[in-house]
């Protein structure tokens, strides 16, 4: 037999093409699966998210958690509730509740805030934004008031 003939039809090659047909169509579907875009819809902005447990937050303590992508804060403090931006509207340093003072302050250059955002002492001249709060059997939500 010359050797520049084609080589005979043979069953495997048959079963490794189907293989392999079988194999590539695994990894797409699987790749586009994992591709595919999360199903459950986006949280819309200014809508009300589940925060935290109110039990889960002691009196006079503050709970960090992030919503919409940015840092918030839940203080609990006598009577009050209320959820405050984490950044300082001044320069953007990270914002504490200060337990002893019962004052929200900032980390950069001392800057204080009243439970409802507004600039006590320091630079800052602007209130840090606070969210709208509802608390529904025990549980704390929180929604930004886009108004
Ligand atoms: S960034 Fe808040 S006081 Fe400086």
């Amino acid at each position: 037999m010359p050797s520049s003939a084609i080589r005979p039809y043979r069953g495997v090659d048959l079963v490794l093409g189907i293989l392999f047909l079988f194999l590539g169509g695994v990894a797409i579907f699987w790749t586009g699966r994992f591709l595919q875009p999360s199903r459950t819809p986006p949280a819309t902005p200014g809508s009300y998210h589940f925060i935290v447990k109110l039990d889960d937050v002691a009196p006079n303590m503050a709970y960090a958690f992030e919503m919409e992508g940015r840092p918030w804060l839940l203080v609990r403090s006598g009577p009050t509730l209320a959820a405050v931006s984490a950044i300082c509207t001044y320069k953007g340093s990270p914002i504490r509740w200060d337990r002893r003072n019962r004052l929200l302050s900032c980390e950069g250059h001392g800057c204080t805030f009243s439970l409802h955002g507004e600039p006590i002492s320091g630079l800052a001249t602007s209130s840090l934004e606070v969210l709208k709060i509802k608390v529904i059997n025990g549980r704390v939500y929180g929604a930004r008031d886009l108004s």
